[in-house]
């Protein structure tokens, strides 16, 4: 039996901005029970809801050196679905209305919450074998398991493992800051270590450290190695090579199944798609004050409004996507300039085009019900759910072939009748309406051949079966 404790700054269903959310808060659940114990560790956010808050349970508290201060660390628990979740509870540090904000303010809280996490472990009794973290905002742990916790009994054997969901994220700030908060010693501050010019680098850190490293996709671990997707340390990257593994998402079937789903209108199958799935669309136009209209091809987006997503690529073609018979249905929020620039095609094209600026789980899955193809034209992508949800409910993705976009979505093929997708290469504008054209094209010409994409996409596996038995394989090495 190995012990394994994940630590991750969001987890479904208690907290989520996004897809990390998703992952923490279902990879655990498929570990073979029998042969691992995982239990994750998450801050105590202000922001969670009090449903869930009513629920934990005190487990203790103790003070913690940090940052010229002592500290207070409260531990809270809470057991759901089979797995405990653990919480740390400090009001300093975790209120706000979100888990994120300013930059040089997350980096102080959550080096505090990554030593506090370490911290809390004998006190709860729980000795992982295996610290498996995630992203930059739990980059210095490995860093403190070979530094400072490495003296103690506890610990010394204790293995860490550094999934990257986005390197584009990392925690840097300048190096003499990162290192009176991380408390570490110069040491680490030279270039092959934590340092990154005159910065501190948390993320850096942790990929430095971490005994393996693993990313959400096979295209994106080799990606990375690259100067252009690399973010400044594809260096770093192809020095680890041989620790670095990417293993592909997976999405909870349980949650996102179009045959249970409660916020549906009618649910579907594969067996009855082309009766039913079609009622959700009508509701939705109705609810939205679309066309109503439902031979319409509908596309979905539902996103994080940042450039990342190719927003751009939108942004240049609309006007001419919408000259045609074509609703778009957005959901997102993020950079004001985007949130905009939907606003104002929601505006102009009333009738055809919807803009939800919001934050919502059940509008989200009305849209991946509801939609005929869901368009995600990455600038990169580590791995990407919404295109997995999107094919579990028939909904055929257009996506730019990045990252995991490219291993999870095969392009259709008419010759050979094959694929679950429609895909385009470079990030250029007219290729991707190119790929929207042709799409719109089977949709309404050849809706048999449409029907057996839909047939494809709802066949396709994406639930955790198979990745997480990778990621046993790779704990089994350590
Ligand atoms: P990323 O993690 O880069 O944001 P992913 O595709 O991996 O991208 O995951 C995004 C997750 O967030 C999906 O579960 C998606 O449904 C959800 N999501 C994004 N924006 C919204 C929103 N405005 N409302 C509800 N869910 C959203
Ligand atoms: C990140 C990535 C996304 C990935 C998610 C979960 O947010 O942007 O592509 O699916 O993490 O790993």
């Amino acid at each position: 039996m190995k012990n394994v404790l994940f630590v991750a700054s969001e987890c479904v269903p208690f907290i989520k901005t996004g897809g990390l959310a998703d992952v923490v808060g279902s990879l655990p659940k498929n570990f073979d029970k029998d042969r691992f114990d995982c239990r994750v560790i998450l801050p105590k956010y202000l922001c969670i809801d009090q449903k869930w808050k009513d629920q934990m349970e005190y487990v203790d508290h103790f003070y913690m050196d940090f940052y010229g201060a002592s500290r207070y660390v409260g531990i809270l628990k809470l057991e759901y679905e089979d797995i405990m979740y653990y919480f740390i509870d400090n009001e300093f540090y975790f209120n706000g209305p979100r888990p994120y904000g300013d930059m040089l303010w997350d980096i102080e809280k959550f080096t505090f919450f990554s030593r506090a996490a370490l911290s809390a472990l004998p006190v709860i009794g729980f000795q992982p074998d295996i610290v498996h973290c995630h992203d930059w905002q739990t980059g210095v742990v490995p860093v403190y398991l070979k530094d400072s916790f490495r003296g103690g009994e506890f610990y010394w054997n204790m293995k860490s493992v550094m999934t990257i969901h986005n390197l584009k994220f990392q925690g840097v700030w300048d190096y003499k800051t990162i290192q009176s908060i991380t408390g570490l010693s110069d040491y680490y501050f030279v270039p092959d270590k934590l340092k990154d010019y005159e910065n501190g680098n948390l993320l850096k850190g942790g990929i430095t450290y971490a005994d393996k490293v693993t990313t959400v996709s096979n295209t994106y671990a080799s990606e990375i190695q690259s100067e252009f997707y690399g973010e400044g340390l594809d260096g770093l990257m192809r020095a680890r090579q041989n620790d670095l593994w990417g293993i592909v998402n997976g999405i909870d079937y349980d949650l996102y199944n179009p045959k249970k789903d409660k916020f549906l209108v009618a649910n579907y199958d594969v067996d009855n798609f082309r009766k039913e799935k079609i009622k959700n669309k009508k509701a939705l136009q109705k609810e939205l004050g679309l066309a109503e209209d439902p031979k319409c091809m509908m596309i979905g987006i539902v996103s994080r409004l940042t450039s990342q997503k190719g927003l751009d690529l939108i942004d240049r073609v609309m006007d001419e996507i919408c000259q045609d018979a074509i609703q778009i249905v957005v959901l997102g929020m993020g950079e004001e300039q985007y949130e905009n620039m939907f606003r104002h095609f929601a505006w102009k094209y009333s009738d055809k085009v919807s803009a939800n600026i919001y934050y919502s789980e059940e509008m989200s899955h009305k849209i991946y019900a509801s939609c005929d193809a869901f368009l995600m034209p990455s600038l990169f992508e580590p791995c990407g759910l919404s295109q997995l949800m999107s094919l579990r409910y028939g909904t055929v993705p257009i996506v730019r072939e990045t990252g995991g976009l490219k291993d999870t979505v095969e392009a259709y093929n008419e010759y050979e009748n094959k694929g679950t997708g429609f895909s385009f290469t470079n990030y250029n504008a007219h290729e991707m309406m190119g790929a929207i054209r042709y799409a719109e094209k089977i949709f309404y010409d050849r809706k048999r051949d449409w029907n057996r994409i839909v047939d494809r996409a709802m066949m396709a596996d994406f639930s955790w079966k198979k990745s997480a038995e990778i990621y046993e394989q790779l704990y089994d090495l350590l």
